[in-house]
């Protein structure tokens, strides 16, 4: 029963990014099943996915293609390692990341989780630089704001203070360049882009010979606030990296798969990192692989007499997991079978219109959009920009009212987070852009 479940819940779950004592006065929605966009509770009540289970949903829940697609597998073998043999999910799929990131990824290294990827990117640029005899270049620069993951090396270039203070004695230390966040820049987007642009270059020039890599989600900063650049700010980036000799860490966990409307977010503006990490989408949302990318170079660097000892020692029981793997598959051939990616175009149109009457309520800061994913910075004071006090969890009580009209998400501070699942169909779309708009009116002005 409904009771049973959450006392047992309240007994010994401990649950991610939640503080326990608010949790725990609340009581606790509790997931039996998803069908399409839709989640429905131990107690039957329907729900849209309107974050996408956090950012990863792509197809839906319980699509009958992928879930063929694991049994199909499941038939065949759970689980192999990927340590010194390999397996044919993880062949084929490393075959098809290779076809469609940009050009010039040629290896595919998995984990199982975003965070894993990052820390795998990051132990390949430091010994990449390592393993060619320049050992001095072994620092990292990162954004304002940036979140990569939670473990000790993702945080370490991890600059979100809320999240990643507490840990600072613990960790290595990194460059930081201020992030273009343009609503908050007296010089707009125009501003915002030259002071990163010009932070980035006045570090590479007094410093470069002692930084391994830049890392950056590229063109939308996720958890900081679902944060835009402006336009031409990644290329610029990846470009002074490539004269300055610094790898260029691509972290697309969140905005890859088709979120941003292109198949990643680097092809926004034509730029090869020299590693890219991609999670989240990448099985449909349905089972945890990640996967690093790497060009030729990096991994040559890698490529030796066994006696050199210039391997990447690194590796997760679960990496390359054929289930995994398999669904990954799948969740990419129902992307060409059913044009996702022009689907995202054109429902990110549908949803920005659906989305523009709220541009003018008093509360609400800015509206940003990339494909479709969508931050809504309330304000107190719209003329002044002002944000609320963060005790007035604003964010928290307006996703709060969401669940109450039907739809899931969960709010970044004061900015509420609209990822819904790619397959959601216009209809879809309207309704869940009515129940955000709802809540955000009867919180902010109610
Ligand atoms: N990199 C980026 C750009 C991400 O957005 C994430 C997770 C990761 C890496 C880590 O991937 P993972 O290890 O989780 O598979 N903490 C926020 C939401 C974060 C969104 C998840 N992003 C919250 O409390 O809602």
């Amino acid at each position: 029963s409904y009771e049973r479940l959450a006392a047992l819940n309240k007994s010994h779950v401990w649950h991610p990014f939640t503080q326990m004592k608010d949790y725990n006065n609340e009581d606790p929605l509790i997931i039996e099943r998803g069908e399409g966009v839709r989640l429905y509770d131990v107690q039957g009540r329907a729900y849209y996915d309107g974050f996408s289970s956090v950012w990863l949903n792509v197809h839906g829940h319980h699509v009958p293609e992928l879930n063929q697609a694991i049994s199909n597998q499941l038939e065949l073998v759970a689980h192999s390692t990927l340590l010194g043999m390999a397996n044919i999910p993880a062949i084929e799929l490393a075959k098809r990341l290779v076809d469609i990131t940009p050009h010039g990824l040629n290896k595919v290294f998995y984990s199982d989780s975003g965070a894993t990827g990052v820390e795998i990117a990051i132990k390949m640029a430091f010994q990449y630089w390592h393993n060619k005899g320049h050992r001095h270049k072994k620092s990292f620069i990162t954004m304002g704001h940036a979140y990569h993951g939670d473990t000790i090396g993702a945080v370490s270039v991890g600059a979100i203070p809320l999240y990643h203070d507490v840990f600072r004695p613990m960790l290595f230390q990194s460059h930081i360049i201020p992030y273009p966040y343009a609503y908050r820049h007296e010089g707009g987007a125009e501003g915002a882009k030259e002071a990163t642009i010009r932070a980035l270059r006045d570090l590479l020039e007094t410093k470069a010979d002692e930084i391994a890599a830049l890392i950056v989600e590229p063109i939308v900063q996720g958890a900081s606030g679902i944060i835009v650049m402006p336009d031409g700010c990644l290329r610029e980036m990846a470009e002074l990296c490539r004269v300055h000799d610094v790898l260029l860490i691509a972290d697309e966990v969140a905005t890859g798969f088709g979120r941003t409307g292109e198949m990643f977010a680097c092809d926004l503006e034509n730029v090869t990192p020299d590693l890219m990490v991609v999670g989240k989408g990448l099985t449909g949302g349905y089972l945890p692989v990640a996967a690093t990318l790497a060009t030729d170079e990096v991994y040559g660097a890698f490529y030796a007499d066994y006696e050199e000892q210039k391997t990447f020692f690194h590796g997760h029981s679960y990496t390359g997991n054929p289930l995994g793997c398999a669904v990954a598959l799948a969740s990419l051939r129902l992307f060409e079978e059913r044009n996702m990616l022009e689907g995202v175009r054109s429902k990110a149109i549908f949803t920005a219109n659906k989305l523009a009457t709220l541009k003018d309520r008093p509360h609400v800061g800015e509206i940003r959009q990339k494909g479709l994913m969508i931050g809504i910075e309330l304000v107190s004071d719209k003329g002044t920009r002002e944000p609320y006090e963060w005790g007035e969890r604003i964010g928290v009580r307006t996703s709060q009212k969401a669940r109450e009209l039907g739809m899931l998400t969960r709010p970044l501070g004061n900015v509420i987070v609209f990822i819904p699942p790619l397959a959601s169909t216009e209809a879809e779309l309207g309704e869940m852009t009515e129940i955000l708009a709802a809540s955000i009116i009867q919180v902010t002005e109610g």
